[in-house]
C-alpha cells in the first residue's frame, strides 16, 4: 500500500479482488487487536505527522495509539488552529487570507515525516473542488511520502475499515436474509447542520467493494449520494420498509449532494428509535460518532444492547494500525532530512 485515500488503495496486485483484499486487511487488523505489540519494532525510528485542518477526537487519538503500537513517533499539528492559512489553488494570486501554498508546505513535511496523515473536510460550497479531492491530491503530489486520509472531502476510509472490522466481528451466527448475505441498511438521520457526505460515501464504497452484504440506502427524497460510491445499492425513500429484517443499521446524516451542501429537511421522524428497531432482525446499530443524541439517534438506542458505536470507535485503532503497518512494510521512503537541505 502506497497511500490510503480510498478502498482502491488496498488492492496492490492488479489480479486481486477488492473484497478479498478487504477480508485480508480485516484479518490482519484483528490479529493486531489480539496482539497489539506484535510489530512494535516495525516503526522504530519512523515518524508520522498528523495534520488536522478540522477537529477530531477518535481519528487523532486512535491513529496516535496505532503508531505507538508500531513503535512510531507521532507528531500532531492542528493546522486549523496553529498553522498558517493554506492555499491549494494552482496559480493563486495570494493577496487574500491564505499565507502558505501547499506546494511550499507539503515538501517540507515530506522531509520531516515518513508518513503524512491529513484531515481536510469539504467546504460544502464548491462541489467541483471538494469532489476533485484537491487537498488530498495536493499532498500526494507535493509531499513525496505516503499520504493517509484521516477523512477527506469525499471519503473516510479509516472509519469504513473499522466499520467492516466491527461488522465482521458481529457476523457470527447471524441468520441469512434477502439474497443470502447479511443485510446492511445505511439510513439518513436528521441533523441541525449541513454535514459532509464523506462517511455515507465511504460506507457505500467499502460495503459495495466488500460484496458480502445486501446493501440498502434509505433517505428522504433529494438526498441521493454520488452514484460513483453507491453504485448498485438499493435506494429506498421509505425508511420503515428499508429497515425490515436488517442485521446492521448504519445511521448518519448528510447534506444534499445534487444541490450541494444543503439541508432540505430535518424531519425528526427519520431518527432511529427503539420502535423502528423492532422492524429489523434485532439489528446492531452503528454510527461513526460524534452523534447528536436525540436528534440523529435516541438515547435508548445509543445506551442499549444493540449499539456498536463504542466498539466501532475502539476498532479505529486496529484499522489505523493495519494501514500504517502495510505502508511501512511496503517501504515508506526514508525522509531526506539532512541530505537535501531546505533552501
Ligand atoms: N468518527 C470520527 O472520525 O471521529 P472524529 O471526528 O472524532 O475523529
Amino acid at each position: 500500500m502506497k497511500n490510503f485515500i480510498s478502498v482502491h488503495d488496498i488492492v496492490t496486485d492488479a489480479n486481486s479482488n477488492t473484497g478479498a483484499a478487504i477480508d485480508a486487511l480485516v484479518a490482519k487488523a484483528l490479529a493486531y487487536k489480539a496482539n497489539p505489540f506484535a510489530d512494535r519494532k516495525l516503526g522504530a525510528d519512523k515518524r508520522i505527522g498528523l495534520l488536522f485542518l478540522n477537529p477530531s477526537l477518535r481519528t487523532r487519538l486512535s491513529t496516535q495509539v496505532a503508531a505507538a503500537n508500531l513503535g512510531m513517533e507521532a507528531i500532531v499539528f492542528n493546522v486549523d488552529k496553529e498553522g498558517w492559512a493554506m492555499e491549494f489553488e494552482e496559480g493563486a494570486i495570494m493577496s487574500g487570507n491564505t499565507v502558505e501554498h501547499v506546494k511550499d508546505a507539503a515538501p517540507i513535511l515530506g522531509h520531516y515525516f515518513d508518513v503524512l496523515c491529513i484531515r481536510a473536510f469539504p467546504s460544502l460550497k464548491n462541489k467541483a473542488d471538494d469532489y476533485s479531492e484537491e487537498v488530498m491530491n495536493a499532498f500526494i503530489k507535493f509531499a513525496g511520502v505516503p499520504i493517509v486520509s484521516l477523512e477527506s472531502s469525499t471519503l473516510h476510509p479509516l472509519q469504513s475499515l473499522a466499520d467492516i472490522i466491527t461488522i465482521k466481528e458481529h457476523c457470527i451466527n447471524l441468520p441469512p436474509s434477502g439474497n443470502g448475505n447479511i443485510k446492511i441498511v445505511l439510513t439518513w438521520a436528521p441533523h441541525i447542520k449541513p454535514l459532509p457526505q464523506c462517511v455515507p460515501n465511504s460506507t457505500a464504497q467499502w460495503i459495495n467493494a466488500w460484496g458480502k452484504a445486501e446493501f440498502i440506502i434509505t433517505h428522504p427524497k433529494h438526498y441521493e449520494l454520488d452514484t460513483q460510491f453507491t453504485q448498485n445499492a438499493t435506494i429506498m425513500h421509505n425508511q420503515n420498509e428499508a429497515l425490515k429484517n436488517a442485521n446492521f443499521v448504519y445511521v448518519k446524516n448528510w447534506s444534499t449532494f445534487k444541490d450541494y451542501g444543503k439541508i432540505y429537511t430535518n424531519d425528526p421522524a427519520w431518527m432511529l428509535t427503539e420502535e423502528k428497531l423492532q422492524l429489523t432482525n434485532n439489528a446492531k446499530v452503528m454510527h461513526c460518532l460524534p452523534v447528536r443524541r436525540n436528534v440523529e439517534l435516541s438515547d435508548e438506542i445509543l445506551d442499549g444492547p444493540n449499539s456498536l458505536v463504542t466498539t466501532q470507535a475502539a476498532n479505529r485503532v486496529w484499522a489505523a494500525q493495519v494501514v500504517l503497518s502495510e505502508i511501512l512494510k511496503n517501504g515508506a521512503p526514508v525522509p531526506q532530512m539532512g541530505l537535501s537541505p531546505i533552501p
